[in-house]
C-alpha cells in the first residue's frame, strides 16, 4: 500500500517513471508476482482454467501454464494463443476447453482438426460437432434462469442473455447428444462477471440438479468464472473458502452419486488478472471548465474501455516527478486524448461525469490506473488511429517487453488506396 493515498512510485520494486521514460506510454505493466497469488488461492479447486478473454497476451498465457492452470477458449484466435504458449490440445483434464455460444467455421474447423474439447453453449452448436465429429465427449454450459453481474452487460444468466443451453431445454440436448452419438461428460454454469458470493451460491443447486438429470456419465463440474475483485479499497475480498465449500459439498454429494470421482474446476478471468495490472500514462494537458478541474491524459477508452461501458470504477494514483511523497488533494475529472466526449475514466455507468480526489499534479507527470489486467489491454482498439499499447511483465524484479508498442505501419496493414482514379 502506498504511504499517502494515491502516490505510487514503484510497481514490484521497479520505478514507474524509468519505466515510462524507457518504453512510453500510454504502457501497461504487469506484475506476476500478484498473478501467482491469485493463482495460489484458488489452489483448493481440482482445476483452475483461465478465461484468457480477460488478458490473453501470450506470456501471461505461458506464466499460467507453467502454474499448472489450464485455460478457457472462447474463438478460434484464443485457441491459436494457447498452443502457441504451450498448451497442448488435449489431455485429461483437457488443457483447453472452447467455450461460446456459436462455432464460427474457422473455431469449428479448428476443434475438429486439433481435438479441442469444447463446452457447447447452444444445441446448435452440439449438431454441427456432432455432425463432424462424432464419438466426442463434450460438456454443456447451462443456462439456470437466473444470472447475476457488476453491470447489467455483464450478467449472463436469465432470459435476456444469449450465453448457455436453456435450463429447461437439457431433455431435448441429451436426446440430440445421444441421436449424434456423443456424450456428455461435464457440465458448466458461469452467470456473469463481476457477481457476488450471494448470486455464485445459487449456482450450486441449479447446476447438481442438472447434473443429477443427466446422471453418471458426468465427471468434471465447472463453477465458470465472475469472482469479484476489489477494485475499491471499500470493496472487501470475497471469502474463497466458504466458496470451496459450497462447491466441494455439491461435488461430493454427486461422488455419492455416481460412485466415481467428480472433478471441481473453476474459470476465472478477473480474479487471476485485474490486480496485477497498471496502465501508465501522461498527464498532457490540465484545464477548467467551469468548476471542473480536467486532468487529460494520453490513456483514454481506446486502452480502457471499462469506464466508458460500464461507468467501471479503477483506483488511480500519480507519480511526483519531483519524488513528493505527498502533495495536497483536490478533485479532478480524468479524461483522454480521443475526439468523443465519453473519453473520461472518472464516470458512472450512463456516462455520468465525476470527479476523483488526487493529488495536484503537474504536466508531464505520470498518472497510473490500477487494477486495469482483466479487460483492459484485450477490449483496447484503434480508434482515432492511435496505436495498441506495450505491455511490459514484471517477474523477478525485471521488467520485460511482452508486447510491442504498435506503430503506424501495423495499424494501416491490410489496407488499400484501389486504383481507380489513374
Ligand atoms: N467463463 C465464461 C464462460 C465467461 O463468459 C467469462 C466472462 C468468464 C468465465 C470470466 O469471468 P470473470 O472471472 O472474469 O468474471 N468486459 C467485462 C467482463 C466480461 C466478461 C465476459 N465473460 C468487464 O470488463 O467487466
Amino acid at each position: 500500500m502506498p504511504e499517502f493515498p494515491s502516490i505510487l512510485t514503484e510497481i514490484a520494486g521497479i520505478n514507474i517513471a524509468e519505466l515510462a521514460n524507457r518504453h512510453g506510454t500510454p504502457l501497461f505493466v504487469y506484475d506476476a508476482a500478484m498473478i501467482r497469488r491469485r493463482i495460489a488461492d484458488l489452489k483448493e479447486f481440482d482445476a483452475i482454467r483461465y478465461a484468457q478473454k480477460a488478458l490473453s497476451n501470450l506470456a501471461i498465457l505461458d506464466l499460467c501454464r507453467r502454474e499448472g492452470v489450464l485455460v478457457d477458449a472462447v474463438s478460434a484466435g484464443e485457441i491459436r494463443r494457447a498452443l502457441t504458449a504451450g498448451y497442448s490440445p488435449h489431455g485429461n483434464p483437457p488443457p483447453i476447453v472452447y467455450t461460446a455460444d456459436i462455432f464460427d467455421r474457422e473455431a469449428l474447423e479448428l476443434v475438429v482438426e486439433r481435438g479441442i474439447h469444447v463446452n457447447c453453449g447452444s444445441p446448435d452448436m452440439i449438431e454441427q460437432l456432432g455432425e463432424h465429429a462424432a464419438g466426442r465427449d463434450i460438456t454443456l454450459r447451462i443456462n439456470p434462469g437466473f444470472g447475476h453481474g457488476h453491470s447489467q452487460k455483464t450478467n449472463t444468466g436469465g432470459e435476456q442473455s444469449k450465453h448457455g443451453i436453456w435450463h429447461a431445454e437439457l431433455d431435448d440436448c441429451l436426446q440430440q447428444v445421444d441421436r449424434l452419438g456423443l456424450s456428455v461428460s461435464g457440465l458448466h454454469m458461469h452467470i456473469g462477471s463481476g457477481t457476488d458470493l450471494e448470486h455464485l451460491a445459487q449456482v450450486c443447486g441449479a447446476l447438481e440438479a442438472a447434473a443429477l438429470h443427466v446422471g453418471r456419465s458426468i465427471t468434471s463440474i465447472s463453477a465458470g468464472g465472475g469472482l469479484p475483485t476489489p477494485y475499491r479499497a471499500t470493496d472487501q475480498p470475497v471469502d474463497l473458502g466458504a466458496y470451496y465449500r459450497l462447491w466441494d459439498a455439491t461435488r461430493q454429494k454427486l461422488q455419492m452419486e455416481f460412485g466415481h470421482p467428480v472433478r471441481l474446476e473453476i474459470e476465472p478471468g478477473r480474479y487471476l488478472s485485474a490486480e496485477c495490472g497498471y496502465l501508465i500514462s501522461e498527464i498532457r494537458a490540465i484545464k477548467r471548465m467551469g468548476n471542473n478541474t480536467f486532468y487529460l491524459v494520453d490513456a483514454g477508452f481506446n486502452n480502457l474501455a471499462r469506464p466508458i461501458l460500464y461507468g467501471a470504477y479503477h483506483p488511480m494514483s500519480i507519480v511526483p516527478a519531483d519524488g513528493a511523497k505527498q502533495r495536497p488533494l483536490m478533485d479532478v475529472v480524468v479524461g483522454g486524448p480521443l475526439c468523443e466526449s465519453g473519453d473520461i475514466f472518472t464516470q458512472t455507468e450512463g456516462g455520468f461525469v465525476c470527479t476523483r480526489s488526487l493529488p495536484q499534479a503537474k504536466i508531464g507527470e505520470l498518472l497510473v490506473i490500477e487494477c486495469a489486467g482483466a479487460y483492459g489491454f484485450v477490449m483496447g482498439s484503434n480508434y482515432n488511429s492511435k496505436p495498441l499499447a506495450a505491455e511490459l511483465l514484471i517477474d523477478g524484479g525485471e521488467a520485460m517487453v511482452v508486447r510491442e508498442r504498435q506503430t503506424f505501419d501495423d495499424i494501416i496493414r491490410g489496407e488499400v488506396i484501389p486504383r481507380t482514379h489513374v
